[in-house]
């Protein structure tokens, strides 16, 4: 289900923090999905729900050729924005037909702890 566009908001700040650290977040989570991504040498990559830009800024230190990241939450893209310049981030709701972007723009697509919040 898709939550509500401010409750990110009000939690950006707080979530960020947690997610630099935390056992889930750091430990677990993001190691995981950078070893399924492989060698990131040269991708377009699309980080689907960026939150505040922890993977996107891994992602690009990984060698992506570029790193985009998209998030409903409006105070989540821009503590995207600070945490990962090399990044391109909008504030997009992955719910709906993502016509910002060419068919084709991206190699890789990487969506961390966010579908459970997409009904389709
Ligand atoms: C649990 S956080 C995970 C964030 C990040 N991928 C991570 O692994 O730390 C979920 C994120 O998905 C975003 N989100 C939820 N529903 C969304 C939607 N419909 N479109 C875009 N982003 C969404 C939230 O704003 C939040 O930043």
């Amino acid at each position: 289900m898709t939550p509500p566009t401010d409750q990110y908001d009000e939690m950006a700040a707080e979530y960020a923090e947690h997610s630099a650290a935390g056992l889930a977040n750091a430990h677990y989570d993001r190691p995981a999905i950078l070893a399924l991504a492989g060698d990131l040498t040269g991708l377009r990559v699309l980080d689907a729900g960026c939150a505040a830009g922890h993977l996107a800024r891994l992602l690009a230190e990984g060698g992506a050729a570029s790193v985009t990241g998209i998030d409903i939450s409006a105070a989540m893209v821009a503590l995207a924005r600070e945490r990962c310049p090399a990044g391109t981030f909008h504030r997009a709701d992955l719910a709906a037909p993502l016509d910002l972007f060419e068919d084709g723009a991206f190699d890789l697509v990487t969506a961390s702890l966010v579908l459970h919040y997409l009904a389709d």
